[in-house]
């Protein structure tokens, strides 16, 4: 069996286009035009790349972005000002301020200081527990992400046996809490689980996230399981020349693809998705905002 390929570059330019839409017209009826305000602190690179992108696409989409870079120096009181004047300017509808913030600055303090209405990350202590309870929040972008294409494959995802692989903050467990909601019977499995590869090999749905290069392999699989792969790993790749290098999964996608019904894969998978869940969040939390109905099949 050959496992179908999840072109999530080709998903996410279809989200990122019914964004535009949605703002289109709130525009032209509302007059309003959502904002997004991204906050780096010092000059990471890779996080430097990261919100170089969300701005142009932030753009594209028609939306204002509000970029605010600060040398790595700077006081988290400081920073904490920052955040007090976006949570009150009503041209910004959505905060993101970039991690891994420098070691001087409280991460947890500095997310919830972020009005949890603006906190398009979905980090905001507030936005975890109505996500585990059930309430309206904002979600994390990343298992959003995951969650639509999971959607967009299966239809509906009721009664499926889905295991996560990883339990961080960020992805691993809200996207357990989102499967949960969707009623997947869902299992989180991490570096401590005993006969991983037994418990992998039960699900329909497995969402690798983990940061471990190609740990995946297709004998953990069963047969036509959906496989969704986090992992965005860098490795040596000296088949492609000296000194050269690749970017690969936490799913060795060669043997999976062989196994499984679909896959994501890397690059081209998730990593567009997030992003455009960006967004579709800071669309969201301007509906919110206006008192307006929120837009359809752009939230989870
Ligand atoms: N750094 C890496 N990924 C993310 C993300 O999704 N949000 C924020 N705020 N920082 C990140």
């Amino acid at each position: 069996m050959t496992a179908t390929r999840i072109d999530g570059k080709e998903f996410s330019a279809r989200v990122r286009a019914d964004v535009a839409t949605h703002v289109a017209r709130l525009k032209a009826d509302h007059g309003i035009t959502p904002g997004l305000a991204v906050v780096l602190v010092g000059e990471d690179p890779a996080s430097q790349v990261y919100v170089r992108s969300k701005g142009k696409q932030t753009v594209e989409a028609g939306m204002q972005s509000f970029e605010h870079k600060l040398p790595v120096e700077t006081a988290q009181s400081d920073l904490l000002n920052l955040v007090a004047r976006l949570n009150a300017d009503p041209a910004v509808h959505g905060i993101l301020v970039q991690l891994p913030l420098p070691d001087h600055m409280d991460e947890a303090a500095v997310i919830n200081a972020i009005d949890p209405a603006k906190d398009v990350d979905g980090f905001h202590i507030s936005n975890v527990g109505r996500l585990a309870t059930g309430q309206s929040a904002m979600v994390p972008c990343t298992p959003l992400g995951c969650l639509m294409l999971l959607r967009d494959t299966f239809g509906s995802l009721s009664g499926k046996t889905a295991v996560v692989i990883g339990r961080s903050n960020i992805v691993g467990k809200p996207m357990a809490q989102l499967l949960l909601r969707d009623s997947c019977t869902v299992t989180i499995a991490h570096s401590r689980t005993a006969d991983i590869a037994e418990v992998v090999r039960r699900a329909d749905i497995v969402v690798a996230a983990v940061g471990r290069p190609q740990m995946v392999p297709g004998d953990w699989i069963k047969p036509g399981a959906v496989v969704i792969d986090v992992g965005i790993n860098r490795i040596d790749a000296p088949e492609l020349g000296e000194g050269k290098t690749r970017l690969v999964g936490d799913v060795d996608f060669d043997s999976v693809a062989q196994v499984a019904g679909a896959v994501t894969p890397v690059p081209g998978g998730v990593g567009p998705m997030t992003i455009a869940c960006l967004l579709a969040n800071t669309l969201t939390a301007c509906c919110r905002a206006a008192n307006l109905p929120e837009p359809e099949g752009l939230t989870a």
